[in-house]
């Protein structure tokens, strides 16, 4: 675990009222291990479970219970808390405090000091599975995590304390820890602002049918969830693909080239970084019917014309621009890949551009892994390999840590 990004940060701990609030004690504990000043609020219920006196010791603060008393108001208020504060967990987040989170009322120590807190907010979750499948819980997790202030962490799945078998249990304190560590890292891309194009566009010539590809989205979401671990702030332009992890991005959902390049070219302007990873579809068909073609109706061919190339319009965009973007486009290539890839670099006046051979094994579109050439306008050419994670980790590494940052 790699928890360094906590040393000498001020954290909050939120309790909820739930069976796991026990379990807040060790994250409590844990957060102070890993170098992180710790203060704890609870709600009402919370104290139904823990007594302040137990987080008061072991975060050697005085808790704070109660915004109506002046005692504490007077000390150390929710305010206060909401100012000294770095990071705020709330572990467990049981449905109610969830509910009353969302809703943004303010109706106890947790809910008033976390109204009133502008920083990174990490949830954990712990409740009975079936107030967890509940539509409104998942409802209101699903607004919370739409603001990228807010990320969660768990619920895990096993036997729960009420004996119920199901998702429920709070995320495993190492996990809260890890999570609460990933919102404070200020990593070197910290305070950029990177977007990133991914997955494929569909083209579609009736309501039903389209021309696509097989593209899954995995290596730019990949990279775009690297570029945040590093700190950036990320944009990702996403065509249309299966589940994916969206935690702390902003994702704007695309379906055709020409949306795409809409989304694209508005905001390549005002960012440090453009990672074209997009596998855009390069035709489309010249007309769309409104209505689904029946079979007897089918033409014999289908005139194609050819959609808008997204990386080198933004090229020639912010080609005369005072601070012009860095650009690192993809090569997705079946044969001379090298070659093609630099001729692409070259013509579409990039900074970097990352040589995929979607045919070698283990590599290219829906794998888990990839073998790539990252290669630079200075010419250097380096070769990674692993996991599409492992690989957007040594690109990112490449481009912005093993030396000063090319940008700004
Ligand atoms: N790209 C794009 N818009 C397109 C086509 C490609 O933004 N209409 C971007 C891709 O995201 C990638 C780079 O351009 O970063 C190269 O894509 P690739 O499909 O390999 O090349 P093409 O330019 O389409 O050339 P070709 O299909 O002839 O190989």
């Amino acid at each position: 675990m790699d928890a360094s990004a906590l040393k000498g940060r001020r954290v909050v701990v939120g309790v909820g009222g739930g069976i796991a609030a026990y379990k807040a004690c060790e994250l409590v504990r844990e957060l102070g291990r890993a170098g992180a000043e710790v203060r704890v609020a609870m709600t009402e219920a919370a104290r139904q479970f823990v007594t302040p006196l137990t987080f008061q010791a072991l975060s050697g603060h005085p808790v704070l219970t109660d915004y109506f008393d002046p005692a504490q108001e007077g000390n150390f208020g929710h305010l206060d808390l909401a100012r000294w504060a770095e990071a705020y967990v709330v572990a467990p987040a049981t449905a109610d405090l969830l509910a009353r989170l969302r809703a943004g009322l303010g109706n106890d120590a947790v809910t008033t000091s976390l109204l009133a807190f502008r920083g990174p907010v990490v949830v954990a979750p712990a409740m009975n599975v079936a107030m967890w499948d509940n539509e409104r819980t998942q409802e209101n997790v699903a607004v919370l995590l739409a603001s990228p202030r807010f990320s969660a962490v768990g619920p895990g799945a096993g036997m729960l304390a009420c004996g119920d078998v199901g998702a429920g249990r709070l995320a495993e304190v190492r996990d809260i820890v890890e999570a609460v560590a990933a919102r404070l890292e200020t990593g070197p891309l910290h305070g950029r602002h990177v977007l990133v194009s991914a997955g494929p566009t569909r083209e579609y010539l009736d309501p039903v049918r389209f021309i696509s590809n097989p593209s899954t989205g995995k290596m730019g979401m990949a990279l775009a969830q690297q570029a945040r671990a590093l700190g950036a702030r990320v944009t990702v332009v996403l065509g249309p693909v299966g589940p994916v992890d969206r935690t702390g991005l902003d994702v704007v959902d695309v379906e055709s080239a020409e949306d795409m390049a809409r989304e694209v070219l508005s905001r390549v302007e005002s960012v440090d970084v453009f990672i074209s990873t997009a596998a855009v579809s390069d035709w489309r068909p010249e007309t769309r019917a409104p209505q689904k073609v029946k079979k007897g109706e089918t033409p014999e061919t289908l005139r194609l014309v050819r959609t808008p190339d997204v990386l080198l319009e933004a090229s020639r965009r912010v080609a005369s621009a005072a601070r012009r973007p860095l650009l690192v486009g993809f090569a997705a290539e079946t044969e001379h890949v090298l070659r093609h890839a630099r001729e692409k670099l070259e013509r579409k006046g990039l900074d970097a551009i990352v040589a995929n051979d979607v045919t070698a094994p283990g590599a290219g579109f829906g794998t888990e892994t990839n073998r790539v050439t990252l290669l630079t306008r200075a010419g250097a050419e380096q070769v990674f390999e692993g996991t599409k994670r492992d690989v957007a980790r040594s690109l990112l590494a490449a481009l912005f840590v093993a030396r000063a940052p090319p940008v700004g």
